[in-house]
């Protein structure tokens, strides 16, 4: 077999938040697919580093009164111990924020430039005057422009709307809640439409995408020109300073996966090796595992920059789906927000990579980690097939050793060997749950064996002792054959098991050869069974983990202004008189859709609402709320409506029941709406 040369990357994390389970799909893919390419005896390399630029890590290391380098310092400490922790092993984990990443960036910008696509403009973006910075999309919110709900992020609204945050209405800075202003910058972007025959042809027929990657690309962005994209961000930014362009610096989507290029750098500085026969010759491979949220970035922007500055281009970029847990998003409140530091103090990091494997196929579907098949899976396939293997033979030939020639065992060895072959087949097209499907018949078969010539009943009959033991040498390279095929997912298992054989498993094709005549160390315990009070465990922590920890950027920043005053409170203290639970029933609260606001001439507070429950039930309603909503703004939108309050009969006509506002009242009136997800008709309890 030719030796190949395979660079493999997973997405560098973001700086700003620990590493989740949801992140560890990814790195467990791509570390078990490595593991398997070096186990087959190719120069496979794995790189990764820590994503550190950006406004997030600016704006956190302000809040918490220390440098940015302080922050990406304890982080990519926090991020390699999570990976080591899962058994994940990088061959080189950097940072984005190193001398080497400054220096790719700039000779690959040398490049852009010199190839003419660099284009500069004048952009328009809110600022932030009490923070002093340009506020990125997500950090401004206000009412949407499309359908007016209120407080909406900069760049899209729950309606579905998308624009640009200059179009919102009444926008607010989420870091400093002031107004912010439109400024002017010059920004820099790279005119991508001028590559778009090359990326028409590279996305479609290099073979290096899913074709449900190449379907979307060719649907959603090269059906049209490509938008220019903005490469730059004024200061102030966390980032490398653009050397031809000062004050401007490159953003962070510019810079990090020149990080992939940049860890190796530094790697071949460390270990000696030419880093030109990774990055710049046809005859290495370069592999990147991605979720699809970013696929664009790594299939469009990344190759054509590579493409310019002479880099080798991805030969494969593996697309993996999100990850939900019990079908579910994680949340926290459901205790399934779980940080890889939690999962690992309860349980073991061999059942995970076991559970992922079986569940990612090369396929970019989105996979679900149920809890309880968790349990069972690992429990029934590691304990009860493999593991089990060797507990029941190997205390047998512990004083005898192995047969010193291979017993005949029906063809079993010899037909694991063969479907080693399409194990491996399955491994290298990355369809992990492929390879453990077919690793799981040839233990079911194994086991069959086991069953069938029942070791247990020979020990005490002297006449069977060489039968035992030739029942136990094939029991056991069975499961030798099934721990060099899961070695890639479970090393702590192949190490185990060469302590228990004697044995090295260097090489995948260790796997076709039996092991004969060597000693059998004394059988130790291998792996536990999944248990309940772990798994409980986790989810216990995950409700504890400090939200602040892993919120989004955005939240981080807004958690910070949450210094609220009373003044509230003072205006109108809290209700002494409590109530049971029973009086709080009695108010039948549900969620209703505005079809219809109109003024009431007459009336110079109220507006008249047509509100519907869903189905046919309709309110007439009148607001108190003229000052503070204009009517065109408030239809479509959801609001909670007191339904059982009696109607009241007004000049106007009768009111059949209220909705519910808070604020003192007049222009200070503010609507309480449900979270996305409610419908009309739902009761509040
Ligand atoms: O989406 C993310 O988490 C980014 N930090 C991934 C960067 S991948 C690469 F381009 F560096
Ligand atoms: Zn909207």
């Amino acid at each position: 077999m030719k030796k190949r040369k395979i660079l493999v990357t997973s997405a560098l994390p973001y700086a700003n938040g620990h590493i989740h389970i949801g992140h560890l799909v990814e790195y467990l893919q791509t570390d078990i697919w490595v593991r398997f390419q070096k186990l087959r005896g190719h120069d496979c390399r794995y790189f990764c580093a820590d994503d550190t630029h950006g406004t997030a890590i600016m704006l956190r290391a302000k809040k918490e009164g220390k440098t940015e380098t302080e922050i990406i310092n304890t982080m990519q400490k926090s991020h390699e111990k999570d990976f080591a922790a899962l058994e994940i092993a990088f061959d080189h984990y950097g940072s984005t924020n190193s001398e080497e990443n400054r220096q790719i960036c700039g000779e690959i910008w040398a490049a852009v430039r010199k190839s003419g696509i660099i284009a500069e403009r004048d952009v328009e973006q809110l600022y932030d005057d009490q923070a002093n910075t340009f506020l990125p999309d997500r950090f401004v919110r206000g009412t949407c422009p499309k359908c007016g709900k209120k407080d909406q992020y900069g760049d899209n609204c729950e309606c579905g709307a998308t624009y640009s945050p200059t179009d919102l209405i009444d926008p607010v800075s989420t870091i400093t809640g002031a107004t912010p202003v439109l400024r002017i910058a010059r920004h820099l972007f790279v005119e991508l439409e001028k590559e778009h025959k090359f990326l028409n042809d590279w996305t479609a027929n290099s073979g290096s995408l899913q074709p449900e990657v190449s379907n979307y690309l060719a649907g959603q962005f090269l059906n049209e020109p490509l938008r220019p994209w903005d490469v730059s961000r004024p200061a102030p930014y966390f980032g490398f300073e653009i050397p031809d362009s000062p004050g401007n610096y490159w953003y962070v989507w510019f810079d990090a996966p020149i990080g992939y290029i940049a860890s190796t750098l530094d790697w071949c500085k460390k270990t000696g090796s030419d880093f030109n026969s990774w990055w710049r010759d046809p005859n290495a491979e370069i592999h990147h595992f991605i979720g699809k949220d970013i696929a664009y970035f790594h299939t469009l922007f990344w190759p054509a920059l590579l493409k310019i500055s002479g880099f080798n281009l991805p030969t494969r970029v593996h697309v993996h789906g999100f990850l939900t847990v019990n079908g579910e998003k994680m949340s926290k409140r459901n205790g399934t927000f779980i940080l890889a530091a939690d999962y690992a103090k309860h349980l073991s990091p061999s059942y995970l990579r076991y559970y992922y494997a079986s569940k990612l196929s090369n396929r970019n579907e989105d996979i679900d980690l149920n809890l309880d098949e968790f349990e069972n899976k690992v429990n029934s396939d590691l304990i009860g097939k493999v593991v089990n293997l060797a507990s029941r033979t190997a205390k047998f030939v512990e004083k005898t050793g192995l047969s010193q020639s291979y017993p005949n065992d029906n063809g079993l060895f010899q037909k694991a060997a063969e479907t080693g072959v399409e194990i491996a087949d399955a491994y290298d097209q990355a369809d992990l749950a492929r390879a453990m499907r077919l690793i799981m018949e040839c233990a079911d078969r194994a086991n069959k064996f086991i069953d069938d010539h029942a070791p247990w009943t020979l020990k005490n009959d002297a006449a069977k002792r060489q039968l035992l033991q030739e029942i136990c040498t094939i029991g056991l390279n069975l499961f030798r054959q099934l721990t060099i095929y899961l070695a890639p997912v479970l090393p702590t298992l192949a190490k185990q098991t060469e302590e228990l054989l004697h044995d090295t498993f260097t090489h995948w094709d260790n796997s076709s050869q039996p092991l004969v005549g060597t000693p059998v160390a004394p059988f130790t315990h291998m792996m536990t069974r999944v248990s309940k009070e772990g798994i409980k465990a986790i989810i216990e922590c995950s409700k504890e983990t400090d939200a602040a920890d892993h919120a989004d950027d955005a939240n981080a920043a807004i958690q910070d202004q949450w210094n609220d005053s009373a003044e509230s409170l003072e205006a109108e203290p809290l209700t002494a008189e409590k109530i049971s639970i029973d009086d709080f029933v009695k108010v039948d609260l549900r969620v209703a859709r505005i079809l219809e606001a109109k003024e009431v001439p007459e009336a110079k507070k109220l507006l008249q609402l047509t509100l519907s429950f869903g189905g046919n039930e309709r309110r007439n309603v009148f607001a108190g709320i003229k000052a503070a909503y204009k009517p065109e703004d408030l239809v479509g939108r959801l609001v909670v409506c007191v339904a059982n309050l009696a109607p009241r009969q007004m000049k106007f006509g009768l009111s059949e029941g209220m909705i519910v506002a808070a604020g003192p009242g007049g222009s200070d009136v503010f609507l309480m709406s449900p979270d996305s997800g409610a419908k009309p008709g739902m009761r509040l309890h």
